[in-house]
């Protein structure tokens, strides 16, 4: 971000600061695997990421959050990925316990949202990816696919969703907490599926 983005979103800043590391391994820990490599190695990353959508479902069916994000539901991959694994023959089993928002603080599951919400920005660059395999938003990587109003967009609406937020500063503590949270629960998730 530049320091002008800096300034005007704080919050967003300082969630991409404290979780750039952790990041960057899951990144890596994804990559080496050749996700793009052949349609075998791509449903690997799918099952992954479809554990990962699964578990976070209820973020983007919660009434507690609904208020502060208009479009709520509507950003859900859930549907999309399912799909993704009709088309690859695959089938959608849940794999994990999906997660419990009564163990959540609103503060928390705002953190939980960033990293998937952010993980879309990422999505933009696989997109292109994976259309060596002949799959795209209409086949095989619905998921991937950005929103019809366009990636930028959206997430600059979140941005300005997080920034509004009306938190104490132990509200912010749990903000990056949950971000961290999500992003561990994210690299145990991988490691079901790459043993
Ligand atoms: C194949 C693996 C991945 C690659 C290559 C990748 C790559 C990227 C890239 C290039 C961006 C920055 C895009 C931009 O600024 O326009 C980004 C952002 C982000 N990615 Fe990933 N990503 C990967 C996986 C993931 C996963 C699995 C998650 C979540 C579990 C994730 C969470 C995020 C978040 C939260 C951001 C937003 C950072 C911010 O600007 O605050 N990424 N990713």
């Amino acid at each position: 971000m530049s320091s002008i983005a800096q300034e005007n979103y704080p919050r967003m800043s300082q969630l991409k600061r404290t979780t750039a590391e952790v990041h960057d391994d899951l990144d890596q820990k994804i990559m080496v695997q050749s996700p793009f490599a052949s349609k075998q190695n791509y449903a690997d990353f799918l099952r992954f990421q479809y554990l990962l959508l699964n578990h976070v479902e209820p973020l983007y069916n919660s009434h507690q959050l609904a208020p502060f994000f208009a479009d709520l539901a509507s950003r859900n991959r859930c549907h999309a990925i399912a799909l993704d694994l009709q088309d690859l023959g695959m089938q959608a089993h849940t794999a994990t316990q999906q997660i419990n928002l009564d163990n959540l603080t609103l503060a928390q599951a705002v953190g939980w949202l960033y990293v998937i919400e952010g993980s879309k920005l990422g999505a933009a660059m696989l997109a292109k990816e994976v259309t060596q395999l002949g799959l795209d938003a209409d086949f095989g990587a619905r998921f991937l696919a950005g929103p019809g109003n366009g990636r930028g967009s959206q997430w600059r609406e979140f941005m300005q969703a997080v920034e509004a937020l009306d938190l104490t500063s132990n509200d912010e503590q749990e903000l990056y907490q949950g971000a961290k949270d999500a992003f561990a629960t994210a690299h145990q998730l991988l490691n079901i599926i790459y043993q």
